[in-house]
C-alpha cells in the first residue's frame, strides 16, 4: 500500500462516517475467523474498531496477508465504513454500530506471541508484567490511567499558569543533606571521592527562587528518596511543587485547595465545596487516631479516661497511674460478630502493640463482655453512653499511652471501615490538617528532629516554646488529606535569621554545624528574603486516588518494585571496572 497513513483514529469512527473510505493504523487486539471471513478488532490509543477481511473484496493475494495476522501485528487498513447488519450491533463498544470493510491491507510490523494476553494482564504475575511493562501499557486499563495522568498534569499547569505561577526547573545533581530520608548519591568523576545527591525535593531551591524575586514558582518535580517502600511510596516520584511570596498560611491553603478542586472538576467532573474543612493535628489524633484521617465514615475515637479513672479494675487503674488513656470506638451493629471474629480483632490489636482489646456486646438486657464482671454498673453505663451504644453494637476499648491507643484504635477503625463496607467509594473527602508539632523527639538520636523540615516557621504564639518546651511548639504547617491519604504538605518558612538560629539550637545544632550544612542557604537570607511559604503534592498519589487504584505503581508508566528494582531494564546493575576506575571507587566486600 503506497499510502498507509491514517485518516481516522480507530475509536472515533461513528455512524455519521458511513460510506466514507478511510485509513486506520493500529494493533490486532483480537482475530476471529467466521467461515471464509476474518474479523479483527483493531486497536489504537483511542479505542477499538471491528474490521472485516473478506476474500471476495480483498482478492486472493491480499487475503493471504490477512490469513497471517496474529495478535499484536501492526496494520494499516483502507476500507469503507459500513453499518453493522441488524442484530450484530455491539453496545459495549463506542464503535459498535459500524465496521470497516477492508479493501487494502498492509502489515507494518509482525509480532511474536506476547507473554500474556494484553487485556488480561492484571491476572498474571506482577514480575512478568513489569518485565514486559511496554506490553502491559498497551492494555486499556493502563492506557486510561496514563491518559488520566496527562490530563491531571495539564489541569494543574493551566490552573497555576492562570494564577501567575512560573514553571522553573531546579537541578537534579545536588548536595547531600543528612536531615530527612536517605539520599540517593551519585559519584563525581571530576571530583574523585566526592558525591552529588539526587534531590528528595526542590525545597531549598524553591525558597532561593523566592529570594530571587520570582514570587510564584511551580514545577512537576522528580524527587528521589531511598526509604522503605509501600503501596504509596516509590523511590522516585513526582511532586506538584509550589512556593509563593508575600503570603500567609491562609492564602497558600486557599490557592492550593482551589487548584485541587479545579483538577477534580476538570478530570473527574467531581464538584467539591470550598472552603475545605480544617482540623488541628491534635483534633485529628484525638478523634481519628490518625494524622491523615479518612473522614468518609464515622466510628470516631472517644476518650473514656475521665469516666474510668477511679475504676478498681487493674487495667484501667494501672493505665491512669501511668498517665495513659482509655479510649474506645463503637462498631455499630457489629454485636453479631462471632467469637472468632472478635478474637481476630484482638490479635490484630496485640499485633499493633496493644496489651489487649476489651470488648462489649450490647444486648437487650445485659452487656456481654469478659471484663463486665470487673466493672461497676456505673462504669458500664459510662462506657455505653459515652460511645452512644445501642443494642446490637460492639464497643472496643484500648488502654495505654496516648500514642499507642491512638494508633491501635485508628488502624482498627480503618480496618473495620473497609471490612464493614462503611466507605462510600464515590466520595472525595478533602481535609486540611493544621497546627502540626514543629519538632518530634527522636529517641534513637536523643534529640528533637524537625517534624516537617528545619525551615518551617513556628506559630507566632508558640515561638517562645522553642526554648521553654520545644515538644509543645506548633508549626505553621498544613497537610492536605484526600480520603485518608496524605496528598501534600507544606508550611510558611522561617525568614528571620534569629528565629532560624533558635530553631537550629532546638534541633541541637551549633551555628557552626548549621552553616557547614546550609551555609549558602542561610547567607541568602541576609540579602532580603520575602515572607514566603509553599507546599508539595504527591502527583502519583493524586492520580492513584483519581484512578481508584490501590498502589502508585499502577499510575507510573515505568515503576519500580517494592525492592526498588526496575525489572524491565534490570536496574540497578553492576558497572564495569573501567567505570569504577574512572570514579576512583573500590568496592568493599
Ligand atoms: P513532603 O516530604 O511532605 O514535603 O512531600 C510532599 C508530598 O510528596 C509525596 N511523597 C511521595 N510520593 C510517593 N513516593 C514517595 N516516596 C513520597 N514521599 C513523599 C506525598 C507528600 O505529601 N519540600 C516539602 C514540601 C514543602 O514544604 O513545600 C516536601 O517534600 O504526597
Amino acid at each position: 500500500m503506497t499510502e498507509w497513513k491514517r485518516t481516522h483514529h480507530c475509536g472515533e469512527v461513528r455512524k455519521g462516517d458511513v460510506d466514507q473510505t478511510i485509513i486506520l493504523n493500529g494493533w490486532v487486539n483480537r482475530r476471529r475467523d467466521l467461515g471464509q471471513v476474518i474479523f479483527v478488532d483493531l486497536r489504537d490509543r483511542s479505542g477499538l474498531i471491528q474490521i472485516v477481511l473478506d476474500p471476495e473484496v480483498l482478492g486472493s493475494e491480499q487475503f493471504a496477508l490477512a490469513e497471517r495476522l496474529r495478535s499484536e501485528f501492526v496494520l494499516s487498513v483502507q476500507g469503507v465504513v459500513k453499518e453493522r447488519p441488524e442484530g450484530q450491533v455491539n453496545e459495549k463498544m463506542a464503535t459498535g454500530e459500524i465496521e470497516i470493510h477492508v479493501s487494502k491491507l498492509a502489515i507494518l510490523a509482525e509480532a511474536k506471541t506476547p507473554p500474556f494476553q494484553i487485556q488480561q494482564a492484571s491476572d498474571v504475575d506482577e514480575a512478568l508484567r513489569l518485565k514486559y511493562r511496554y506490553l502491559h501499557l498497551r492494555s486499556k486499563e493502563l492506557q486510561d490511567t496514563i491518559m488520566l495522568r496527562h490530563r491531571t498534569a495539564a489541569a494543574v499547569r493551566s490552573y497555576l499558569d492562570a494564577k501567575g505561577f512560573l514553571e522553573i526547573e531546579t537541578p537534579l545533581l545536588i548536595r547531600s543533606t543528612p536531615e530527612g530520608a536517605r539520599d540517593y548519591i551519585v559519584p563525581s568523576r571530576v571530583h574523585p571521592g566526592e558525591f552529588y545527591a539526587l534531590p528528595q525535593s526542590p525545597q531549598l531551591f524553591k525558597q532561593l527562587l523566592m529570594i530571587s524575586g520570582f514570587e510564584r514558582y511551580y514545577q512537576l518535580a522528580r524527587c528521589f528518596r531511598d526509604e522503605d517502600l509501600r503501596a504509596d511510596r516509590q523511590p522516585e516520584f513526582t511532586q506538584i511543587d509550589v512556593e509563593m511570596s508575600f503570603v500567609d498560611r491562609d492564602e497558600v491553603m486557599r490557592i492550593m485547595e482551589d487548584m485541587i478542586i479545579h483538577v477534580l472538576a476538570e478530570v473527574k467532573g467531581v464538584k467539591v465545596d470550598s472552603p475545605i474543612p480544617r482540623l488541628s493535628y491534635q483534633e485529628a489524633m484525638d478523634r481519628f487516631g490518625s494524622d491523615k484521617p479518612d473522614t468518609r465514615f464515622g466510628m470516631e475515637l472517644v476518650d473514656l479516661t475521665s469516666h474510668l479513672g477511679q475504676s478498681e479494675f487493674r487495667v484501667f487503674a494501672d493505665t491512669v497511674a501511668a498517665e495513659g488513656v482509655i479510649k474506645g470506638i463503637n462498631v455499630k451493629g457489629a454485636g453479631n460478630f462471632t467469637r472468632r471474629q472478635i478474637d481476630q480483632l484482638s490479635e490484630k490489636a496485640v499485633g499493633m502493640g496493644a496489651k489487649g482489646l476489651m470488648w462489649f456486646v450490647l444486648e437487650e438486657n445485659q452487656v456481654r463482655s469478659p471484663i463486665a464482671k470487673f466493672l461497676t454498673d456505673d462504669e458500664l453505663n459510662a462506657i455505653r453512653t459515652s460511645l452512644a451504644g445501642e443494642v446490637g453494637d460492639l464497643l472496643l476499648l484500648v488502654a495505654g499511652s496516648y500514642d499507642l491507643v491512638s494508633d491501635v484504635l485508628g488502624r482498627l477503625r480503618l480496618h473495620l471501615g473497609k471490612e464493614l463496607d462503611l466507605i462510600d467509594e464515590d466520595l472525595y473527602n478533602l481535609l486540611w490538617v493544621v497546627d502540626w508539632p514543629l519538632l518530634v523527639y527522636d529517641e534513637d538520636a536523643n534529640r528533637f528532629m524537625a517534624a516537617h523540615h528545619p525551615f518551617t516557621a513556628p506559630l507566632d504564639e508558640d515561638v517562645d516554646l522553642l526554648e521553654k518546651d520545644p515538644g509543645k511548639a506548633r508549626a505553621k504547617a498544613y497537610d492536605l488529606v484526600l480520603n485518608g491519604v496524605e496528598l501534600g504538605g507544606g508550611s510558611i518558612r522561617i525568614t528571620s535569621r534569629s528565629l532560624q538560629e533558635r530553631m537550629f539550637a532546638a534541633l541541637g545544632f551549633s551555628m557552626e554545624e548549621a552553616y557547614d550544612q546550609f551555609g549558602y542557604f542561610l547567607e541568602a537570607f541576609e540579602y532580603g528574603a520575602p515572607p514566603h511559604g509553599g507546599i508539595a503534592f504527591g502527583l502519583d498519589r493524586l492520580i492513584m486516588l483519581l484512578a481508584n487504584r490501590s498502589s502508585i505503581r499502577d499510575v507510573i508508566a515505568f515503576p519500580k518494585t517494592i525492592s526498588a528494582s526496575d525489572l524491565m531494564i534490570e536496574a540497578p546493575s553492576k558497572v564495569s571496572d573501567r567505570q569504577l576506575d574512572e570514579l576512583k571507587i573500590n568496592l568493599r566486600d
